[in-house]
């Protein structure tokens, strides 16, 4: 048994030491130490031999067995090493390397900052306001009646928290223009004379989800106060965005229309990009519609503590989403896609 055991152990250490790749040095190691290997088969036969000797057998057994698994862990090692430099021939380092694929600002993004640098060449400053904020901002102070139905649950978000006596309920803004209020209150704060010219960009949230409203969307709104700020000065404005964003073929023209918060208030059309107001399939009368804008209501001003007397302003507010598919004549039939996270859609931009 014991030379059994010695011969067992000098062919398994030849045939590693002459294994020349990793298949081959498994193979030794099932031909020995596997469930029918020779080794494992020489163990089983230990019973067979007498008690007296049976002690000696076995832990000359476990000798081989020990000294034969660690020959094949050095030579794994080894081989592994080898198969490694090998690979590393083959690489030619001169070869150019696979660029890492580079992603850009999202579309909304890019909007964002080009309608921002169009109203800073006009003076407008950029600011944020709070988009999780009071009812009193968003609605009462924009001279909304309490039963208005912008307020219903169907149309806002509100924010179950604590109710205020005074600011009411806590609301995701659903328009831009629960910043006026408070770009007023800033502007008043230690200024004897009020000059305001605001560009608030921000999410607004309504829960609305269809082809052409999303729960989460962007509006940007201009607020200008001073004195003898008139309705030109808001035309003038128009024009100049529309221009400058649409690009010197396409016109503005304003509708009446109705707001609480601005009187008079107007809907902003700009000429289709597709047949530049000449009408067609798209737009069928030759305009689309932009958003909304206006003279800020007198009690607007009351609620910023501005003398209505003294100042007048105008204001506008308009969806980022919706210009960018205007100037881009994007035929998206689902505004959603814009926030799909669909890189097919978002790469050609
Ligand atoms: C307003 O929100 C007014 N605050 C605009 C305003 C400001 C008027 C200042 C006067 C003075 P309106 O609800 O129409 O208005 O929304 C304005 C624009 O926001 C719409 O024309 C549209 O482009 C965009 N918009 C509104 N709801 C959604 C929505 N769910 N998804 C995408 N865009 C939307």
């Amino acid at each position: 048994m014991e030379e059994e055991l010695i011969g067992i152990k000098n062919a398994a250490l030849s045939f590693i030491l002459e294994a020349k790749d990793l298949e081959s040095l498994e193979e030794t190691k099932l031909q020995f130490l596997g469930r029918s290997g020779k080794l494992t088969l020489a163990i089983k036969e230990i019973t067979k031999v007498p008690v007296e000797k049976r002690k000696e057998i076995g832990i000359l057994a476990n000798e081989v067995k020990n000294t034969i698994e660690e020959a094949l862990k050095r030579q794994e090692k080894i081989l592994s090493q080898k198969k490694k430099s090998a690979l590393f021939e083959k690489i030619d380092v001169t070869n150019p390397g696979i660029k890492p694929p580079l992603g850009h600002l999202h579309l909304v993004t890019q909007a964002i900052e080009e309608i921002s640098e169009i109203f800073e060449r006009i003076g407008f400053e950029r600011v944020r306001y709070p988009e999780v904020d009071w009812d009193y901002y968003a609605f009462s102070a924009l001279n909304f009646p309490q039963n208005h139905p912008a307020r219903d649950e169907w149309e806002t978000f509100f924010v179950k928290s604590y109710e205020d006596p005074k600011m009411g309920k806590i609301v995701l803004i659903p328009h831009t223009s629960s910043g006026q209020v408070r770009e007023m209150e800033r502007a008043k704060a230690g200024q004897k004379e009020i000059s305001i010219k605001m560009l608030n960009i921000a999410k607004c949230y309504r829960r609305q989800s269809d082809v052409s409203h999303t729960p989460m969307f962007h509006q940007f709104e201009g607020l200008v106060i001073g004195k003898d700020i008139s309705i030109v000065h808001l035309k003038g404005t128009l024009d100049y965005f529309v221009e400058s964003y649409f690009g010197k073929d396409r016109k503005s023209r304003i509708r009446p229309y109705h707001f609480q918060f601005t009187e008079p208030s107007f809907e902003v059309d700009v000429t289709c990009g597709v047949c530049l107001g000449k009408g067609c399939k798209l737009c069928k009368a030759g305009w689309l519609e932009l958003g909304g804008a206006g003279m800020v209501h007198p009690n607007v001003l009351k609620a910023g503590g501005i003398d209505s007397k003294k100042y007048t302003g105008f204001a506008f507010g308009w969806g980022v989403e919706r210009v960018l598919m205007m100037k881009q004549g994007l035929e998206i039939d689902d505004l959603r896609i814009l926030y799909s996270n669909d890189l097919r859609f978002l790469k050609q931009f």
